[in-house]
């Protein structure tokens, strides 16, 4: 059995013509036009194949492969359709379109799965809209609320509740979480590595067996707006300049505290932002990341005393927005295996590592077993029009999916299971 690499392909292109930026990358943020046009897409894709599809109050599709034994623990796979801004066109769609590949899969070759298996398209992971990635992961295992998306705020200061509302959905149904621990035997997901350890290693397949943590914060810095010419430099109290010396902090700490941590400073808020003021506030977005949370704490906590200290030198009042984050997890060695062993059967090179980056798949970890299979980033580059990984490498991926599902469904080739 395995998948088709035809049909990989042409989902994945026809999914990348959905964007707001054609010509300069993916940039499909939830509950945009775009969005609408992939859901569609996919809908079409999932009912043509005879699966009832659920959409939840925040945005998250289910598709529901059922089983021979239907009220068995379900198995969940997929990944996300949301993009960062001018991002590239694998990203999420990957696992999302290789969980797809799989059901297909299964479906032409007349297996049956005795547990169910549902395809999940989890909202807002990147945190395109509101800063706060995850979003609709975390809604649905609990840790979001609706009151909760109404805190969520994007730059126009519209709320993902409302958001949500406008595109159709309907957040007031939202449930306190949508699984308990009974209801899931693993969740698996297939996304490219978006760095460069497989692409050096000329590895295909990447069997991950932890995934980082995160913290993401604003910091917010606020002085006395005036006149850029008029003002002289021992008058000011220019946030600009604290703003500088806290990014070049953040980099500091990092890399003293390192080698495993990473910091970001991926966003300026300036206001007004004009050449000729000085301005009254600006903000930094702040992104910290590591395998281990007390290196992830080290930084913050420290971070936290020395901004103080660079507001008070420069008379500029600071305060720190908690935007979001998730926690550092291990991944189930019994998961980790099963990959293993598909990649070892199919001859595919394979090697076990770790992800930088954050997945919905994280927000699992304390309701099942969780699994992840990265395929190589070429040259590493992700997040960007230039991201690119090789349709063999994803078909490959996709076959290790397709089997991890196999033996995980404990299912046969054909009905009834003997
Ligand atoms: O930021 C991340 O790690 C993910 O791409 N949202
Ligand atoms: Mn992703
Ligand atoms: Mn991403």
């Amino acid at each position: 059995m395995e998948t088709n690499k035809n049909r990989i392909v042409r989902d994945i292109e026809a999914l990348s013509q959905f964007t707001s930026t054609p010509g300069f990358g993916v940039t499909r943020f939830t509950y945009s036009h775009e969005d609408g046009l992939a859901r569609a897409y996919l809908t079409r894709e999932l009912e043509s194949l005879g699966l009832a599809i659920h959409v939840d109050g925040a945005g998250n599709m289910r598709a529901r492969l059922m089983g021979s034994k239907p009220e068995g623990s379900v198995i969940l796979t997929g990944s996300h359709i949301d993009t960062v801004r001018n991002g590239g066109k694998f990203d999420g769609i990957v696992g999302v379109v290789g969980a797809l590949e799989a059901i297909r899969t299964l479906k032409e070759t007349g297996f049956v799965n005795q547990h169910p298996i549902e395809l999940v398209i989890f909202a807002e992971e990147e945190g395109s809209n509101f800063g706060s990635t995850l979003a609709g992961s975390k809604t649905m295992v609990g840790k979001y609320s609706a009151e909760d998306l109404k805190k969520l705020r994007s730059a126009d200061g519209r709320s993902m509740f409302e958001m949500a509302r406008d595109a159709g959905f309907d957040p007031d149904s939202l449930p306190r979480g949508a699984f308990d621990n009974q209801t899931i035997k693993a969740m698996l997901e297939l996304h490219i590595e978006q760095s460069v350890v497989l692409d050096n290693a000329k590895k295909s397949i990447g069997v991950i067996s932890a995934i980082a943590g995160m913290k993401a914060l604003r910091i917010v810095l606020r002085g006395t707006a005036n006149h850029a010419g008029a003002t002289p430099m021992d008058m000011r109290s220019d946030p600009m300049v604290a703003a500088a010396e806290v990014i070049l902090l953040v980099e500091k700490l990092v890399k003293r505290i390192g080698p495993s941590v990473v910091g970001t400073i991926g966003k300026i808020g300036c206001v007004p932002n004009v050449s000729n003021v000085i301005p009254g506030e600006v903000s930094v977005s702040v992104d910290i990341r590591d395998i281990q949370q007390e290196n992830i704490d080290l930084v913050l906590n420290e971070l936290e005393q020395q901004v103080q200290e660079v507001a008070s030198r420069r008379k500029v009042a600071c305060e720190f927005v908690v935007l979001g984050g998730s926690k550092p997890i291990q991944l189930s060695q019994g998961v980790v295996s099963i990959i293993e062993h598909a990649a070892m059967r199919r001859g595919y090179d394979y090697m076990k590592m770790t992800s930088g980056a954050v997945h919905d798949a994280c927000m699992f970890g304390n309701l099942t077993q969780v699994g992840m299979i990265f395929v190589p980033s070429i040259a590493g580059r992700s997040h960007v029009p230039e991201e690119l990984t090789s349709y063999d490498d994803i078909k490959k991926g996709c076959d290790v999916l397709l089997d991890a599902l196999v033996e995980l469904s404990g299912g046969c080739e054909s009905s009834p299971c003997m």
